[in-house]
């Protein structure tokens, strides 16, 4: 029996199509495999339920539009987010996007070291005034510092809430506040977030909130920007085309309220039914227990490589679900090459976070991720993995 789990793993990893024989996946952080019970929502989806949203007038597509709207409630539910505030998105680099886009009051914006490359590169190409708050030592987001750069011009502050690369937690309602009392907004990239933290935006006090369906065991090519009502509502449109006006002329076009106004054409309803059956599949676990199962995951592979004397650890002890590491003398690219024969994926890169290599003083990291699905046995199967890849470079 699993020493550390609160989840009964085994019956987990039967659930998943893609871990069958034996393989240790260790880069959900990169994406999430696929339970049955999605995979089935969306071949039923493509399927036999088949057909368009919001437009039909025949039985079918009643029941598909009612289908896709319940899916909205669901993901919205995820976040403690009210339905008609949560718009559908290709993901979360689409979600910042959109608000980098539209936001009217573009201003400076404050972003940090450690985020994506989804959440510098659109606040660049938008026009933005970027600001960058450092790190603490341990690879958190300094918010001392950030109390001390915000000023009046500042809009917007944009921060993950859980680094992809560090696994280091954000104090979002600190974050919150400071960004408020220079009548800021918050934007979190809840994208690595959203599948191992409860998450209840309001308790977070953050004014968007942007994830991504494939890492939260979802399929690819959706997404969701969660935005404060009041915020929406004051953002023009940003593409145009069928399903976002209210009514189209060559005299003037006016636009649907929100979420409508923001998800131009044919909406990706398969996804987004599957991005619901997501939702399901992780409130029926719970992300409490998810998270207290990742966490202990990461205090075991954290204490295993400290061991080791040859492994440089990054990032904070308290990390949600993400390890990431060097093994002394060897390129990252190396041990995941021969990681991967050894059945273990791990994530070998700059992980899109190249002003935080920088940072850090390396061109790459190794890293490991866990999902629900993960246990000690792909610990273990990891670290034997770093001991040939020991053997193999001396
Ligand atoms: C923290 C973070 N933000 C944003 C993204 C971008 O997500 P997507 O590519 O699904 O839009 C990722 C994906 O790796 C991420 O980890």
């Amino acid at each position: 029996m699993n020493a550390i789990s609160t989840l009964s793993t085994a019956d987990l990893k039967a659930q998943f199509p893609g871990l069958a024989g034996g393989w240790h996946y260790l880069d959900t952080a990169a994406t999430a495999q696929k339970p049955r019970a999605v995979i089935d929502a969306t071949v039923r989806a493509m399927g036999a339920d088949y057909a368009t949203v919001h437009r039909g007038v025949y039985a079918r597509s009643a029941d598909m539009t009612l289908a896709f709207e319940a899916a909205r409630e669901k993901v919205a539910a995820l976040i403690g987010a009210p339905a008609p505030e949560l718009v559908f998105t290709r993901g979360a680099t689409e979600a910042i996007n959109l608000v980098a886009y539209t936001f009217p009051n573009k201003g400076r914006v404050l972003l940090s070291l450690l985020e994506h490359h989804s959440n510098i590169v659109p606040w660049q190409l938008a026009g933005w005034q970027v600001d960058v708050c450092p790190l603490t030592a341990d690879g958190r987001i300094d918010l001392d510092a950030a109390e001390a750069m915000l000023t009046p011009e500042h809009t917007m502050v944009a921060f993950a809430h859980v680094s992809n690369v560090l696994g280091s937690v954000l104090d979002a309602p600190r974050a919150a506040q400071l960004a408020h009392r220079v009548g800021a907004k918050l934007l979190l990239d809840g994208c690595q977030a959203v599948p191992r933290l409860e998450v209840d935006v309001a308790k977070l006090g953050c004014d968007f909130y942007a994830f991504s369906s494939h890492k939260l065991y979802g399929p690819t090519g959706i997404g969701a920007l969660w935005g404060r009502g009041d915020l929406l509502d004051a953002m023009p449109p940003w593409q145009g085309g069928g399903a976002m006006i209210d009514r189209a002329s060559f005299a003037g076009t006016t636009y649907a309220p929100p979420p409508q106004r923001f998800e131009a054409g044919t909406p990706a309803i398969v996804e987004a039914i599957g991005f619901g059956a997501a939702a399901d599949f992780v409130r029926a676990i719970g992300l409490p227990a998810i998270h207290a199962h990742e966490a202990a995951l990461v205090r075991e592979l954290r204490a295993a490589l400290r061991a080791r004397n040859d492994v440089t650890l990054f990032g904070p002890e308290e990390s949600a679900g993400i390890v990431s590491f060097a093994l002394d003398g060897v390129h990252p690219h190396d041990l995941g090459t021969i990681l991967d024969e050894e059945g273990v994926a791990i994530r070998a890169g700059h992980h899109c976070a190249q002003p935080l290599m920088e940072h850090l003083g390396v061109p790459a990291t190794a890293r490991a991720s866990f999902g629900l699905y993960s246990d000690q046995g792909d610990i273990a199967a990891l670290l034997r993995g770093i001991e040939r890849t020991r053997r193999i470079f001396g």
